[in-house]
């Protein structure tokens, strides 16, 4: 894009793959694009939380320069690339990345067809895991009355946390650990959801983008072909998103 392409952009607006954005004050590049009804691949990102910029699935290129899009603020005359092959293929190697730390059954997940990691992985065309599984050997914590914590599908976005820490006020969960460690714990005495402050209608027990945090006593409610990404690909449900 040329230098007088970029001069001539009212203030308040970037371009997003070629397109203008107009962005509002305080915007960070992802908010400002999902508003306008602009999908950029994210999955630690929710509109109604703090940015945590740890999936780095929503990196763009910011004037020539990566950057996480849920966490660099807009600002007048960016060019940012987004949907490029080389961006695209990142995510995927991302996605793979993810699907083989963990131990994701999608056929028999309750949260298939309406959850983010696997819509995401369809979007970006992924159709194999191409790594080696890990195959790890993680909890399930089923000893809450009403919810289940599974930490096999866990993808670490850190949503419960924040949710419980900034909407329930409970800090029922914390990432703990480091690397291949990190893992997701439960604050309470025993390290169970039982022993927890965690009720069934918490914030934090229903942000889960994956089918890590689960409630008890429904299963497949939403029959398959009306499942929210039966419907349409994710890439057509930015106003779902839009803050
Ligand atoms: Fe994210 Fe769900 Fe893991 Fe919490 S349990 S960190 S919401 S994937
Ligand atoms: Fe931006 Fe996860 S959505 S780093």
């Amino acid at each position: 894009m040329s230098k007088t392409r970029i001069d001539a952009l009212s203030p308040g607006t970037f371009l997003l793959d070629g397109q203008e954005v107009e962005f509002g004050p305080g915007d960070t590049v992802l908010q400002a694009a999902t508003s306008a009804g602009h999908y950029i691949p994210h999955l630690c990102w929710h509109p109604d939380f703090s940015a945590n910029g740890s999936c780095r699935l929503c990196t763009v290129k910011v004037n020539g320069r990566s950057g996480a899009a849920c966490t660099v603020q807009a600002a007048s005359g960016q060019n940012i690339e987004s949907n490029t092959d080389e961006l695209n293929a990142q995510r995927k190697t991302v996605l793979q990345m993810l699907f083989i730390e963990g131990n994701h059954f999608c056929p028999s997940c309750e949260k298939s067809g309406k959850c983010l990691l696997q819509a995401t992985a369809y979007e970006m065309g992924m159709e194999g895991p191409h790594f080696e599984e890990f195959y790890p050997n993680r909890r399930v914590d089923a000893s809450h009355p009403d919810l289940l914590l599974d930490l096999n599908r866990c993808i670490l976005c850190s949503l419960c946390v924040r949710a419980s820490a900034e909407v329930d006020g409970k800090n029922v969960f914390a990432i703990d650990g480091h690397g291949i460690q990190t893992h997701l714990v439960v604050n309470s005495p025993s390290g169970k959801l039982a022993d927890s402050a965690l009720k069934p209608n918490d914030t934090a027990a229903n942000i889960c983008p994956v089918g890590a945090i689960l409630h008890k006593r429904i299963g497949f409610a939403t029959p398959y072909g009306q499942r929210r990404f039966d419907i349409s690909p994710i890439s057509q449900q930015v106003e779902e998103d839009a803050p």
